[in-house]
Order: structure tokens, then C-alpha cells, then sequence
């Protein structure tokens, strides 16, 4: 299916220096919503043209992975009605997206726990979005569901410990080496839309070295010119990993 939203990418990007890997904490469906006077779960629902339109804007630029941040480790302490609405959210987006976005080429994959309180049907639709789309090469669009970046190294550690890995042995590359996607490489750019300023127990590992982008937009609102305006910013930072500018 093409684009359904085909916009020319700004002149003021450098397509030569897009990021390839950019990560985004879609915040403030709740806000937007209030500000309405409708239910918060009606703002997760209109976030889902956001992350569609996004997820176009980034495949139209070359980004390689972009990473979103849909449900978190900590999201539990919702109330009850919240959280089975995004859990039935999340599977109907799938069912809904899976097909078009399998025909443009994107790989779906996902980050999270899997365990008990995912309800079994939404673990199906995971695992079947994620096999009907495993040989896409255009891009891969990584959705953090039941994430959290302290639960990612916990789960990394029980597994250095269960292949009995000798201290002396244990580096960075022998965690980043069990963490759930190792094959998918750091951050370059991570962004926050909804103006908070914090990270939320997002990608810790991952992100030691990105460039973090804030946003004041709430997430339903958030659309590929907000992205493009993000990649601008991301461009004029001087990135230095630790050592001296060359
Ligand atoms: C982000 O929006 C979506 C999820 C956390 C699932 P919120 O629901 O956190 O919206 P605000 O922050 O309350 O506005
Ligand atoms: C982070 O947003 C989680 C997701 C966007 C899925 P939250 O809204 O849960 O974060 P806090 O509670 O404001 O830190
Ligand atoms: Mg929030």
C-alpha cells in the first residue's frame, strides 16, 4: 500500500545523515484527551495516526529502526479499564496495520516481557505480526510492549548467570549480547513528545550515548514534520561519544 500521506521531505535535512536508529516515548494520549473532555483511553485510540503517519515518515527518509515505547513495565499501575483497553488497543492495531505495513517492507518485532499478564490473545497477534513480517528489509519498526529498560538488563543478567558465564567473563558485549535485540544497534536519536523530560525506564542500556530530542507535542498530534523538525535538531548536534571533536 503507498504512503498515505506522501510528503516531500524538508530541504533542510541532510538525507545523507539521517539517523538510523530512533526511538520514541509516545507521551500525552491521556492529555490530549482531558483537554477535549473525552476519556484518556480516546487518546491512545488517536495515537494510532500518529505512529501510522510516523512510521511512514521515517520509512520515506531511510531511517533504518524506529523504536516506540507503546506500553511499559510500570504502565500496570494503571487503572484496570486503561490498561485492558491498550492491551485490546495494541492487538487491534496490529490486526488492523500488520498487512500494509508488511507490504511496504517493514519487519515488526518487539521488546518487552512476555509474561502472564499479557493476555494470551495479544501474544498471538505479537507473534503472528512479527512472522508474517520477519523477512522485511525496508525497515524495522521495534514496539516496546511491557518494556522496561531495568527489566531488559535484569532479564540479560539471568541469562549470563543461567549460561554460566565466569565473572572474568562477563563485559558489555556479554550483556548486550542477551539483551532482547541485539543485532539492532543503539539509539541516535530518542524522542519525547508531550513535554516531559525524563526517560521513563526507556531503553537504559541503549541509550548511554543518544541525542535526546524533547517535544512539546502531545502524541496524537505528533506527525512526520514533527519527526523531520526532531532529525534537524538531531543534525546540529556535535556527537562525541566521550572523546575530543576532530
Ligand atoms: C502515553 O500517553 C501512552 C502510554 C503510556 C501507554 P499517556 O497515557 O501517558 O498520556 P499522559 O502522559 O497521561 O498525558
Ligand atoms: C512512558 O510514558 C511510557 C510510554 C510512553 C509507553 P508514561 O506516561 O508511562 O511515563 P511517566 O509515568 O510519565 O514517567
Ligand atoms: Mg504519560
Amino acid at each position: 500500500m503507498p504512503d498515505p500521506r506522501p510528503t516531500p521531505i524538508p530541504a533542510s535535512i541532510d538525507v545523507r545523515f539521517v539517523p538510523h536508529h530512533i526511538g520514541v516515548v509516545m507521551d500525552g494520549n491521556g492529555r490530549w484527551a482531558q483537554r477535549r473532555g473525552l476519556a484518556r483511553t480516546e487518546g491512545h485510540g488517536a495515537g494510532e495516526e500518529a505512529l501510522v503517519d510516523v512510521t511512514y515518515g521515517a520509512l520515506a527518509l531511510g531511517v533504518g529502526v524506529l523504536t516506540v515505547y507503546a506500553f511499559s513495565t510500570e504502565n500496570w499501575r494503571r487503572p484496570v479499564d486503561e490498561v485492558r483497553y491498550l492491551m485490546n488497543f495494541n492487538r487491534g492495531l496490529l490486526q488492523r496495520r500488520q498487512h500494509e505495513l508488511h507490504s511496504d517492507g517493514v519487519r515488526i518485532v518487539f521488546s518487552g516481557r512476555r509474561d502472564w499478564r499479557v493476555p494470551r490473545r495479544v501474544l498471538k497477534s505479537m507473534q503472528d505480526a512479527s512472522e508474517l513480517t520477519k523477512d522485511n528489509r525496508a525497515m524495522t519498526l521495534n514496539i516496546a510492549f511491557n518494556y522496561g529498560g531495568r527489566a531488559e538488563i535484569v532479564d540479560a543478567v539471568q541469562r549470563l548467570v543461567s549460561d554460566g558465564i565466569d565473572p572474568s567473563r562477563v563485559t558489555e558485549m556479554a550483556i548486550r549480547s542477551r539483551l532482547y535485540h541485539p543485532e539492532i544497534p543503539d539509539p541516535d536519536l530518542v524522542i519525547r513528545t508531550s513535554g516531559e523530560y525524563r526517560i521513563s525506564n526507556f531503553l537504559l542500556w541503549e541509550m548511554a550515548y543518544s541525542e535526546l530530542v524533547f517535544s512539546e507535542v502531545l502524541w496524537p498530534d505528533f506527525r512526520r514534520e514533527d519527526l523531520y523538525g526532531a532529525i534537524e535538531e538531531f543534525q546540529q548536534r556535535v556527537r562525541r561519544f566521550g572523546g575530543v571533536d576532530t
